[in-house]
């Protein structure tokens, strides 16, 4: 298998001007790493439809842009590539295939210690980019503050029954995960009945197509034991019924909005009878400049943002050069109006954005990988 991948000629990394070399030195080898392995016809079609425009974008800007890809099995061919680059733009997720990230960071880090720009960083994402992220500032404006940790599923089962007051939800989400995977509405399947030691509970996993179900906290607390394996835990956070404005995405390049997504999410809603969701809607995109989203665009460049980093300590030019903050909007208030609450912060393999991040997002890769030159 080849170390890397280049894009058909007729694809849509072939529209930017020349090879993006100017006076025969390119300004920034740029390396693209993303789910080994290439090959097929089929996956270069993939990797043409998914990373063409940001291979074009780094060619137009002069930046000399290469397709790595990368396997845990195939780790040590992937970081001698790397080792030769100024940037890395990461666009793996092993969890997403059920792996964990030890292999994937050990390559990062090794390559980041050596002076290459790489973005998401593995410290930042274990900073952002987990449900801890919930925990760590929910006393910030972006939080309602009911933000709890579980370490065990016994500390799980000792403590969420007091949270179940009649008639609310919480919603579970394990440390690390996508998807949906591990992140569950609970509410008590009897609000009228004195809940007692071990109620029976109504639950919806955010996983598309997955079933309401009932059982005891007991058998719940089991189901969640595997989320507690090694550094895992549970965060807890209060259901928040989207409003009409739904789901809110603010994409961002390092500390700049630089653009938004907007869905009618419906993952973790049932009905009284116990009917699962229907498909939520796909995500529509828009500019930074969109009017309906200037109020959470000023709140989170001249004040989230700066307090997230003061909190997690991360300073501006670590934040990714492309990541994203979703926020539940709540009925009868705009985006960014107040009242807005934080779901999840997404650093790790953020595909697809907005068209008016792509040379936001190029722009400031070169500004760091010059920064190495
Ligand atoms: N507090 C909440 N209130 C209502 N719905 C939520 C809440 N948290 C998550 N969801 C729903 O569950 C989905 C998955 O949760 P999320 O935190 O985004 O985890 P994942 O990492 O799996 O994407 C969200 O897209 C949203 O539809
Ligand atoms: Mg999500």
């Amino acid at each position: 298998m080849p170390a890397t991948c280049s894009l058909r000629r007729d694809g849509p990394a072939s529209e930017g001007p020349q090879r993006g070399v100017r006076s025969g030195m390119p300004i920034a080898r740029v390396a693209i790493l993303y789910p080994g392995p290439s090959g097929s016809e089929e996956r270069t079609a993939w990797l043409d439809h998914r990373f063409g425009p940001v291979v074009a974008e780094l060619r137009r800007a002069g930046a000399d842009p290469e397709l790595t890809p990368y396997r845990d099995e195939a780790a040590d061919a992937a970081l001698e590539r790397l080792r030769g680059m100024d940037a890395v733009l990461v666009w793996v997720n092993p969890i997403e295939d059920g792996r964990g990230r030890a292999g994937l960071d050990a390559v990062l880090r090794e390559v980041a210690g050596g002076g290459v720009f790489v973005s998401a960083h593995p410290d930042v994402i274990r900073k952002m980019g987990t449900k801890d992220v919930l925990v760590h500032t929910r006393g910030m404006g972006w939080s309602g503050g009911d933000v709890h940790t579980y370490g065990s599923a016994e500390q799980l089962r000792a403590d969420l029954p007091q949270r179940l007051a009649a008639g609310t939800s919480r919603v579970l989400k394990q440390l690390r995960g996508n998807g949906g995977h591990g992140v569950w509405r609970v509410a008590l399947a009897d609000a009228r009945a004195d809940p007692g030691p071990d109620p029976v509970l109504r639950v919806l996993e955010a996983r598309g197509g997955s079933p309401v179900q009932e059982m005891p906290l007991r058998a719940f607390a089991e189901r969640c034991r595997d989320y507690f394996v090694g550094e895992g835990r549970v965060i807890d956070q209060p259901f928040r019924a989207p409003g009409p404005a739904g789901m809110v995405r603010c994409y961002m390049t390092h500390a700049e909005v630089v653009g938004f997504g907007q869905q009618r999410v419906t993952a973790l809603l049932w009905s009284d009878d116990g009917q699962p969701p229907p498909p939520a809607e796909p995500r529509r995109y828009h500019p930074p400049t969109h009017p309906e989203f200037q109020a959470l665009r000023a709140r989170m460049e001249s004040a989230w943002i700066p307090e997230m980093q003061r909190v997690l300590d991360v300073a501006t030019e670590d934040l990714p050069v492309i990541w994203d903050a979703d926020f539940l909007c709540p009925p009868g208030r705009g985006p960014g109006d107040g009242g807005d609450v934080l779901c999840e912060i997404n650093v790790s393999c953020v595909h697809p954005f907005p068209d008016a991040a792509l040379p936001r997002l190029v722009r400031a890769t070169l500004r760091r990988a010059q920064g190495r030159r």
